[in-house]
C-alpha cells in the first residue's frame, strides 16, 4: 500500500444526501440522511455560471427543478429562484438549491462525514476541481472528519490534488481499467468507487491487494449489500435508506 491515510469512514453512505427519501442534493436531503442514522453523506458539486459551488447532479436543471436549461448558463441568483423540491413530492415544495457552504456547515454541526463528488459542468473540470478543493481545505481546516473527494473526471481530481493534496481522494469509475493502479497512484487516491453491478469478490481482492479501499455505487438491494460487505467492500452508497441501513454494517 502506497497511501498511509487512516480510513475511518463508515460502511454505509447516504447517496445524494437522502437517497430516494428527499429531493436529491438539497439541504432537506442531508437532514433526511442524518435523521435516518447515516453518518456519511454523498453529494454532487458543480459551479454556477458565476462560480458559486452548488449541489446538483445533472448538467441541466430540468429533472430536479421547475426550471429548464444548463446549470452552467445560470447565475447563482437565477438558480436560487428555482424550486428544487417539488419534483420529488409536494412536501418539499419550495426547497431551494443547496450551496456547498451550507452543506459543509450542516455536516460539521452534526458531526457527519462527507463524500464530495466533483461533478463539473462540461469544460469546467479543472476550475471546479480547484474551487472545490480550496473551499474544502478552508472549511474543514479545523475538522477531524476530513471529507473524501471523488470524481469521474481525472482532470478535476488532478486539480484537487494539486490544490489541496492533504484531502483524501477517490477515483470514480464504472469498471476497473487495466491500468487502474497507475491512475490511482498518480492521483494519490485512497480508494476507488466502482459501479456495484460490475463488482465481484475477485475485483475487491485485487483492489485491496494494490493497497486501496473500494466503495460501491449504488446499492439499493439488501441481499446485494450483505454480499458486498461480506466480500470486504469498504463502503456502499445507497438510495434505500430504509432497506440498506447503517445497522447492517
Ligand atoms: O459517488 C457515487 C455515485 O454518486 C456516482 O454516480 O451519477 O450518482 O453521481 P452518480
Ligand atoms: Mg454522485
Amino acid at each position: 500500500a502506497k497511501n498511509t491515510f487512516e480510513w475511518r469512514y463508515p460502511r454505509l453512505i447516504a447517496h445524494r444526501g437522502g437517497g430516494f427519501m428527499a429531493p436529491e442534493n438539497t439541504l432537506a436531503a442531508m437532514r433526511c440522511g442524518h435523521e435516518y442514522g447515516f453518518s456519511m453523506l454523498e453529494f454532487d458539486v458543480k459551479l454556477s455560471q458565476d462560480n458559486v459551488l452548488v449541489l446538483m447532479h445533472d448538467d441541466t436543471v430540468d429533472r430536479t427543478s421547475n426550471g429548464i436549461g444548463l446549470a452552467a448558463s445560470k447565475t447563482f441568483r437565477e438558480l436560487s429562484e428555482l424550486d428544487f423540491g417539488a419534483w420529488h413530492s409536494a412536501f418539499y415544495t419550495g426547497e431551494p438549491i443547496a450551496t456547498f457552504l451550507s452543506v459543509a456547515r450542516f455536516t460539521q454541526e452534526n458531526n457527519l462525514f462527507c463524500n464530495i463528488e466533483i461533478k463539473p459542468c462540461p469544460n469546467r473540470e479543472e476550475e471546479t476541481g480547484i474551487l472545490v478543493a480550496n473551499a474544502a481545505r478552508q472549511w474543514w481546516h479545523h475538522s477531524h472528519l476530513l471529507p473524501l473527494i471523488s470524481s469521474f473526471s481525472i482532470e478535476a481530481l488532478a486539480a484537487a490534488q494539486k490544490t489541496a493534496p492533504e484531502l483524501p481522494r477517490a477515483l470514480l469509475t464504472e469498471d476497473l481499467a487495466d491500468n487502474f493502479i497507475e491512475v490511482l497512484e498518480r492521483l494519490d487516491c485512497v480508494a476507488i468507487n466502482i459501479k456495484q453491478s460490475l463488482l465481484d469478490q475477485e475485483k475487491i481482492a485485487r483492489i485491496h491487494q494494490a493497497g486501496y479501499k473500494v466503495c460501491a455505487w449504488t446499492v439499493n438491494d439488501y441481499q446485494r449489500a450483505r454480499q458486498l460487505l461480506q466480500w470486504g467492500c469498504d463502503a456502499l452508497f445507497t438510495d434505500e435508506l430504509l432497506r440498506v441501513t447503517p445497522e447492517m454494517a
